[in-house]
């Protein structure tokens, strides 16, 4: 296994840079005085693997814009660049886009954006809180274009027309925003002892902002989303797109002053860590936002399985997937439609020519916002107790949302025969936030979560 000592790959010096300063050589010029002589977007890729695909067939296929390189740490994966820094490092690259896992997308997007590069970054923008707030800090203060990676954001004509049309009072007030993510995940297996790490990954590199511990699972790749340390659990890998349609819908601009969350990893006993069943209630004050995820076998619910249902006072709007929605009455008839997305990388570079980050449908705000809902209701979970099912049952019943809610989860539980008195669900820490702060007021251990221990040279910079 290679690694990266931290004295040869310090930021400043990698890239040549002092302090915050780095952009003053892109920022206030426009795109086109550097972007070559035929003044073409160049475009560099980190994470060329599995999403990473679809960003290379998109910017490989767009007019104006050239794929100048890539950067993947695996060299399975054809790639230029093996480290991140070596690609932010070179002067022909206007813009970059990441695919990486989310424990590296704050620290890559932050790097580019202070080496003047505009940024498409996948969701979840984030692994933690904090790091996503940074994000948005540093897009403004340099003055970048960065977008989000959730394109249902790009589904003009289907999802966005229907959130103007829910709320234009079409359906009456909204009482509940309701993100499903249904999405089968098996067991990941069962592994006894630390792991073999392929001989060319620099595990180091692939750690980055993370902690460099014992590979303690099969497969480095892609299964590191159901453990803690790079990963947010299927909340914050399908679940985020769906978490972002409901606070779409609801209009919110902050995140949520309370939340709870309860579920846990049931059905089987594997090397994940995160729930693969789980509810988290964002406690909004107009309306709330209910999450729920199930990992194993199961039937959708009211017409979506990987999708939102907006219930209002007059209705409900559907959204079944990622380009459209269908309105019903309050008697469940179908009374309007809505299909149509557009491309999401085509609005990105729109809204790098044309400098207005307003010109993104998913600008990085957005991103941070819906990406932490996912994060803070990770942590509820986190900071929670094992209960028995009558002392769920007696901690939710205040709330009839949450309530019935629980109670499709434990039938939806037993159906995959599991019994809630052998294998217990936990019970997330109820969580007060102040959204103006985002931090969570005289909560020690809910605050410590909403970032990470520092590891250099991959520190994600603090402070715009
Ligand atoms: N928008 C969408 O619809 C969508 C779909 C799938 C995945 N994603 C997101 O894309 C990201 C990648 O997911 P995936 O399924 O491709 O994961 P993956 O683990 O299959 O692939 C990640 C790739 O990144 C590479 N990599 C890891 N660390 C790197 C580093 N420091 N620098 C360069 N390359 C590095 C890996 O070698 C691998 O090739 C995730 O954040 C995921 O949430 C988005």
């Amino acid at each position: 296994m290679k690694t990266s000592s931290p004295s040869t790959f310090s930021r400043r010096r990698f890239f040549g840079i002092a302090g915050g300063t780095a952009a003053a050589t892109f920022t206030a010029r426009s795109w086109a005085q550097v972007a070559g002589a035929n003044s073409d977007l160049r475009v560099g890729v980190i994470g060329a693997g599995g999403r990473g695909g679809a960003h290379l067939s998109a910017y490989s296929n767009m007019k104006g814009v050239r794929l100048v390189a890539k950067c993947d740490v695996d060299p399975k994966v054809s790639a230029e660049y093996r480290d991140p820094r070596k690609l932010l490092d070179a002067k022909d690259i206007d813009v970059i886009s990441i695919a990486t896992p989310n424990h590296w997308h704050a620290l890559a997007s932050i790097w580019a954006v202070q080496t003047g590069r505009d940024v498409y970054v996948e969701k979840p923008v984030s692994h933690n809180v904090s790091e996503g707030r940074r994000i948005v800090e540093f897009a403004r203060k340099f003055g970048k274009i960065v977008q989000t990676g959730t394109q249902c954001r790009s589904s003009r004509t289907g999802i966005a027309e229907a959130v103007k049309w829910v709320q234009e009072g079409n359906l009456g007030k909204i009482t509940v925003s309701r993100g499903l993510c249904y999405k089968n995940r098996g067991s990941i297996g069962k592994t006894e002892g630390p792991q073999p790490i392929p001989e060319v990954i620099d595990y180091d590199v692939w750690c980055g902002p993370a902690a460099n511990i014992p590979l303690r699972r099969k497969k480095l790749q892609y299964d590191w989303h159901w453990v803690w340390n790079t990963g947010n659990g299927d909340l914050g890998n399908q679940g985020i797109h769906q978490m972002d349609i409901c606070r779409w819908f609801l209009g919110e601009n902050a995140l949520a002053p309370k939340v709870l969350s309860f579920g846990g990893r049931l059905g089987y006993e594997d090397d994940g860590e995160t729930p693969n069943t789980q509810v988290v209630y964002q406690a909004y004050a107009k309306a709330p936002l209910l999450f729920e995820v199930r990992g194993l076998p199961t039937k959708g619910h009211m017409g979506a399985g990987v999708g939102c249902i907006i219930h209002c006072e007059g209705g409900h709007v559907v959204v079944p997937n990622y380009e459209s929605a269908i309105a019903y009455d309050k008697d469940g008839k179908e009374i309007k439609k809505w299909k149509g997305a557009e491309s999401h990388f085509v609005n990105f570079i729109d809204a790098v020519r044309s400098r207005k980050s307003t010109d993104l449908y998913a600008d990085i705000l957005e991103g941070h916002l819906s990406s932490a809902l996912c994060h803070t209701g990770n942590i509820s979970y986190q900071l929670g107790q094992k209960k028995t099912r009558e002392e769920l049952d007696a901690a939710l019943k205040a709330d009839t949302n949450l309530t019935e809610s629980f109670g499709r989860m434990a039938e939806h539980l037993a159906a995959n025969k599991v019994d809630l008195t052998a294998t217990p669900a936990t019970l997330g820490m109820a969580l007060t936030m102040d959204p103006v702060t985002e931090t969570f007021p005289g909560n020690d251990a809910a605050n410590a979560m909403l970032t990470r221990v520092p590891r250099e040279p991959y520190a994600v910079p603090e402070k715009a």
